[in-house]
């Protein structure tokens, strides 16, 4: 195992590591946002680099983008690109069904509509953001600046009537000034602690006026690629039922990658 990693960046990168199996050459590939899904450019760069891999990227964010350009990979929209063979992407938790919350980032919108738009979505993660319930981590939902108060109270009325166990709601900051996301928009991070009922509460809070997209990520993924600082990978396949154990040893010189530890 590197030095120079953290276990829990050995965790992120051998997770990208072993979901790059699953791109060949050909293939437009949606490419996430996140420390995550740093480490899985970097490594598709290389590839694009030194084995020949020819792909089309469509990234989720416009951070992915520069980075992808930077590592080589051709950078498409979503326009040009129309439909995408698989997306991977991180995640800030999944559950035992696949559902996931996302959006720490605050990309949760293109990647929700990128990774929709692909036949398969992948999710890499270090084994932290398992969890049995979904909702310690606040769940993101992006709203319209225009109307925001009013958007904000039909949140706070609609939580009452939910199974969830708190009802804070907090505007994302990027230090004094309300954090923008590549679309424009404002986001809300609500504070549920656990969310009982992740469909229910996604389908109505998509209902209020306002909600651009919640953090919710339901029937959407396929596959998850668990990384742990020991250099164990679990990946679990939802569309065969297939579960499998892989065995990194990353080597004291395999450190090209430090840099995109973030
Ligand atoms: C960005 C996301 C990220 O995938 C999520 O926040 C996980 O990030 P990281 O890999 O840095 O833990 O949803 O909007």
């Amino acid at each position: 195992m590197s030095s120079q990693l953290s276990p829990i960046d050995t965790a992120k990168f051998i997770a990208a590591k072993q979901a790059t199996e699953y791109v060949e050459s050909g293939m437009k590939v949606g490419l996430g946002t996140g420390s995550t899904a740093a480490w899985l450019v970097q490594c598709l760069g290389e590839m694009v680099r030194d084995d020949g891999l020819k792909i089309q990227g469509v990234p989720t964010s416009e951070h992915t983008a520069k980075l992808a350009r930077d590592v080589g990979i051709e950078v498409v929209s979503l326009d040009e690109a129309k439909w995408l063979d698989l997306t991977i992407d991180g995640t800030d938790e999944f559950d035992d069904e696949l559902t996931l919350i996302k959006g720490g980032g605050g990309a949760h919108l293109r990647e929700k509509i990128v990774a929709t738009a692909s036949d398969r979505m992948i999710i890499i993660a270090d084994a932290t953001k398992k969890v049995d319930t979904l909702g310690a981590f606040p769940l993101p939902v992006e709203v319209a600046r225009f109307g925001l108060p009013i958007t904000e109270g039909l949140i706070e009325e609609t939580l009452i009537g939910m199974d969830v166990l708190g009802r804070d709601i907090k505007q994302r900051m990027a230090g004094d000034e309300p954090f923008i996301t590549d679309e424009g928009n404002f986001i809300l991070d609500l504070h549920l602690k656990r969310i009982g009922d992740p469909r229910q509460l996604s389908l109505i809070l998509n209902q209020i006026p306002g909600v651009i997209e919640n953090g919710l990520f339901i029937d959407i993924c396929d596959v998850v690629i668990v990384g742990h600082g020991d250099g164990k990978v679990t990946v679990r396949d939802f569309t065969n039922d297939t579960s499998e154990v892989v065995r990194f040893d990353v080597r004291d010189d395999d450190n090209i990658f430090t840099s995109v530890a973030d």
